[in-house]
């Protein structure tokens, strides 16, 4: 009890400076000298909502795109700089995002006017610097490492980003990309995902029925049985149908 009193107290001075410098400091938005895209007249207000926007709308911080030093006052950053590579993506992201927005989006008013939905950063990039989908995420370690490391990277991704709209954890998302997998010939793996998501949502038809049709793809038959049984019984509408499925696999054994 005693230190985390102390802790707080702590926390309230670090908090009492942090707020003092930030008053002190200089109003780095006020006079920008180095915009291409942005409207030079832009104001103060606008243009630090609108780098706030490019930052938590991509997960990156001020100094990922300009010249300064982490948890440094934004007052020792060269903003104007554009040494940093990440600001020239940026800045071509932005001509595109408006290219977007007045040519394409605003042309929807030919066929029907109305209030347009703006295209934002955080449209395509929901808080990640490069907007991959998580089979995007998949894919690439699964081409780099093998599906043991492709499945460390979903459990890794889910513990930090579920419950945020940076990849999609619902219930069919695993299954769907476990039927691209093995259409694409890739069972093992496509059993290995199949298989977590019937742990993530262990009261999820879908999955059981996905894994069910894999296991049999693969000839684990007892396995399939298994999971076409934990899935009649999630869904017993289902149950002929799925009979049927279990009476083909068991005849093919014959
Ligand atoms: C994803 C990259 C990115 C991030 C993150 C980012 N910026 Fe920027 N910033 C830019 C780009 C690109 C421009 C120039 C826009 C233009 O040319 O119209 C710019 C311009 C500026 C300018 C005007 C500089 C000048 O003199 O021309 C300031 C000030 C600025 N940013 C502050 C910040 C702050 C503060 C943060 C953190 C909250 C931040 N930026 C985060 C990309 C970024
Ligand atoms: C229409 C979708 C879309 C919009 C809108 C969009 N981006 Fe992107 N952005 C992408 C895609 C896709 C990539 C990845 C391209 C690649 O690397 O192949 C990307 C990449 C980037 C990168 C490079 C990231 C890296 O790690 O190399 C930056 C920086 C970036 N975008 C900034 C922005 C900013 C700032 C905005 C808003 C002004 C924006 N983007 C709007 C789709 C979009």
């Amino acid at each position: 009890m005693k230190t985390s009193n102390q802790l707080l107290v702590l926390l309230i001075l670090v908090a009492a400076t942090v707020v003092t410098a930030e008053a002190q400091q200089k109003d780095v938005f006020a006079d920008p000298k180095n915009l291409k895209v942005l409207p030079k007249d832009i104001g103060s207000k606008e243009l630090s909502e609108t780098m706030k926007g490019f930052a938590t709308g991509l997960g990156l911080r001020c100094e990922s795109c300009h010249v300064g030093e982490p948890n440094t006052p934004l007052d020792t950053f060269d903003f104007a700089s554009d040494d940093k590579p990440m600001k020239q993506k940026a800045r071509l992201m932005l001509r595109m995002q408006n290219a977007i927005n007045d040519q394409h989006v605003a042309s929807l008013n030919e066929i029907e006017s109305g209030e347009r939905v703006p295209v934002r950063c955080v449209t395509c990039h929901r808080g990640r610097p490069k907007p991959k989908l998580i089979e995007d995420e998949l894919d690439e370690q699964l081409a780099r490492s093998g599906a043991e490391a492709a499945v460390d990277v979903y459990k890794k991704l889910r513990e930090q980003f579920y419950g945020s709209h940076s990849y999609d954890f619902s219930e069919m998302s695993l299954p769907m990309y476990a039927q691209a997998l093995a259409a694409r010939g890739e069972l093992d793996a496509a059993v290995e995902f199949a298989t977590i998501n019937t742990a993530n949502f262990p009261g999820s038809y879908y999955s059981f029925f996905v894994l069910a049709e894999l296991n049999a793809a693969m000839g684990q038959t007892s396995a399939a049985i298994e999971s076409y049984e934990r899935a009649v019984e999630l869904n017993p509408r289902a149950k002929p149908f799925l009979e049927g499925r279990i009476k083909a696999l068991t005849a093919d054994n014959d």
